[in-house]
């Protein structure tokens, strides 16, 4: 994913018409739609073609199983045409790198979310954050997720992290900032309850994209 508007809109709507009417009116302002399970589990797997008539899809699976079935989502993830798909990196090297293998096969991309960004990330997987980064960097994946709540563990982050894109959650509705998140080191924001519950999520996106230019 090479960065030109630097968003991603998190298109958690749970209703088909409403997240294609979306993706045509915003996915050419975008770098990527980023599609979650509430869609995915309302709509089935069959929206991602649709959406991907917009934009590129990265489907935040967040997968963390063993690598044979690792392997199996990824294969089906791919097959329905993302162009990448997130996991998780506490389940181990093996299960991050069946992702990678798969993306390798399909030509796509795999990002690993290191730390997250909603306050529970502090009970547990804070404390592994640069291990989750190092499993990244080990096994290939192109890229880490990292919280634009707590832009000072993101610039950590981003130090040990070398070359790795980095896309960030957390702007808006959660409380980050879509300049300092840059700022610190994403190469990528990520955006959802402030994109699509806005009156003009058009000219809501404009509107981050005019902030991430300044
Ligand atoms: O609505 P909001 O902008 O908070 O949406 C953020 C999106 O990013 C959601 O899809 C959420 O699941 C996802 N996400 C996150 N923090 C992470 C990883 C993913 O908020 N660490």
């Amino acid at each position: 994913m090479v960065p030109d508007s630097r968003l991603i809109i998190a298109l958690d709507v749970t209703d088909r018409e409403e997240a294609l009417q979306i993706s045509r009116k915003i996915g050419g302002l975008v770098d990527a739609i980023k599609v979650n399970y509430p869609l995915i589990l309302s709509c089935g797997l069959g929206i991602v073609p649709e959406i991907k008539k917009y934009a590129n899809v990265i489907a935040d699976f967040k997968v963390a199983d063993i690598p044979n079935t690792n392997r199996l989502i990824c294969e089906e993830t791919f097959k329905a045409g993302a162009d990448a798909i997130i996991c998780q990196g506490f389940v181990g090297n093996d299960s991050v790198k069946a992702c990678v293998d798969v993306a390798a096969q399909f030509g796509k991309e795999v990002y690993v979310v290191t730390e997250m960004s909603h306050p529970g990330a502090i009970d547990f997987i804070q404390k592994h954050a640069m291990d989750l980064v190092d499993v990244a960097i080990k096994n290939g994946a192109s890229g880490i997720i990292a919280p634009a709540t707590r832009p000072e563990r993101l610039s950590e982050i981003k130090r040990r992290s070398k070359d790795l894109k980095i896309l960030s959650p957390g702007v808006g509705a959660q409380g980050g900032d879509a300049r300092t998140t840059l700022d610190a080191g994403a190469d990528f924001i990520i955006v959802g309850r402030s994109i699509y519950n806005a009156k003009d999520p058009y000219q809501a996106a404009i509107d981050l994209i005019g902030q991430l230019r300044r």
